[in-house]
């Protein structure tokens, strides 16, 4: 990768030169003078004899969670091995969810020190178990922490590099506003998910939720940009018969002027959703958001809804208003009388605000 050489030979000048009265040219990708952290005495001499470096990772466990911890495996090694360590940098950068090279910047080390950036600042770190580990620690995860890493390390004139896949557990729900079916801009969509405490799903989220049996007719937009929907039984409205079971794609429409609904994810809760009902009574939408926060909580949004219903079982027949103005009800163990066959949240739409109904509460932990 040309690319990928010309930055290290840049890295590597700035290291050389750091400490020297020149300053570097920023790197190309975010304007960071690295030499203004990695200080080195200035006389590094690089050996170049048939020493390959060599980078390798395996795939992260699959149990993390929003607000949990994940660690991404790298590291590396030479061949053949080398009597004596020497000076690495290892530089972690996230890769675009829509594909390609140019990632942004999430932790870059050399030995004892290292920077964070950005949305990462504060949550990375390297570890260093044994020499060549080169794993990232995040902590705290945030819901769109999910998708590729790039482990780098540079080495003189030698740059390796490797690329891990982070999943969170999770579940994904397609999302309509009140308006109705396909009202949403690319940029919209990511709103709408965001306001519901969720983030625009990945296509690994949404392929993973077709594996567990995600049917949707209605297409929606993905973080990568792209439109597509999850079916499992075609059928005539659907796409047709003819066409087999399968998430089915419509490309990557124009983001502003085309609009669909969108496919958001959300993971473990970070706050406790109940079903309020005082004394038996229905409340308008007013009421609701009213009993909730006489409750101390607030109105559960859709994403503290689905979450709980993934993560905690909760199941209610009951429908109840949510902070968009939907009414919808969680049902983990189906039963007669109470919808369909499958496990999932069932929505009663957005019915007028004054129409009398129970509504979900969400509290945060430690509130
Ligand atoms: C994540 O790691 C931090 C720092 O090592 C630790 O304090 C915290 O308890 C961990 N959180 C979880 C959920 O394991
Ligand atoms: C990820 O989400 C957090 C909030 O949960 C936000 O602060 C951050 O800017 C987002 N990062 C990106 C790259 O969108
Ligand atoms: C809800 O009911 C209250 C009376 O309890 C009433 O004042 C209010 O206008 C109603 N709101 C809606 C949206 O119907």
């Amino acid at each position: 990768m040309v690319f990928s050489l010309q930055r290290g030979l840049l890295l590597v000048a700035q290291l050389l030169l750091s400490g020297c009265c020149i300053p570097a040219a920023p790197s190309p990708q975010n304007d960071f003078f690295y030499n203004h952290i990695f200080r080195t005495n200035g006389n590094k001499e690089i050996h170049f004899s048939g020493v390959k470096l060599q980078v390798s990772s395996d795939r992260p466990p699959a149990s993390a969670v929003r607000g949990g911890n994940a660690t991404l495996p790298c590291r590396f090694w030479y061949e053949p091995g080398l009597s004596s360590q020497r000076e690495t940098l290892v530089r972690w950068s996230r890769l675009p969810a829509a594909g390609g090279q140019m990632g942004t910047d999430v932790l870059v080390s050399s030995g004892s020190r290292s920077q964070s950036f950005g949305a990462f600042r504060g949550r990375v770190a390297r570890r260093q178990d044994f020499p060549g580990d080169a794993a990232l620690v995040i902590t705290d995860l945030q819901l769109n922490d999910t998708g590729s890493y790039r482990c780098e390390v540079v080495d003189g004139l030698e740059d390796q590099s490797t690329t891990v896949h982070l999943d969170l557990q999770g579940v994904v729900f397609p999302y309509q506003r009140a308006g109705g079916r396909y009202q949403l801009s690319f940029l919209e969509a990511r709103q709408a998910c965001e306001q519901q405490d969720s983030t625009l799903a990945t296509f690994r989220q949404l392929f993973q939720s077709w594996r567990e049996g995600l049917n949707w007719c209605n297409a929606g937009w993905l973080a990568d940009g792209t439109v597509q929907y999850p079916i499992r039984q075609p059928r005539e409205p659907c796409g047709g018969r003819g066409l087999a079971p399968g998430v089915r794609t419509y490309g990557r429409p124009n983001p502003d002027l085309h609009r669909y609904d969108a496919f958001c994810f959300s993971s473990a809760p970070r706050g406790e959703v109940y079903y309020l009902q005082p004394s038996s009574l229905r409340m308008n939408r007013t009421e609701a958001e009213r009993a909730c926060g006489a409750d101390g909580a607030r109105v559960a949004r859709v994403g503290q809804l689905y979450a709980a219903w993934r993560f905690s079982g909760l199941d209610r027949c009951s429908g109840g208003w949510l902070a968009d103005g939907s009414v919808r009800h969680p049902i983990s163990r189906p039963r007669r009388k109470c919808g369909p066959a499958e496990p999932g949240v069932r929505s009663l739409g957005f019915p007028p605000a004054q129409q009398q109904h129970g509504v979900y509460c969400y509290r945060p932990h430690g509130e």
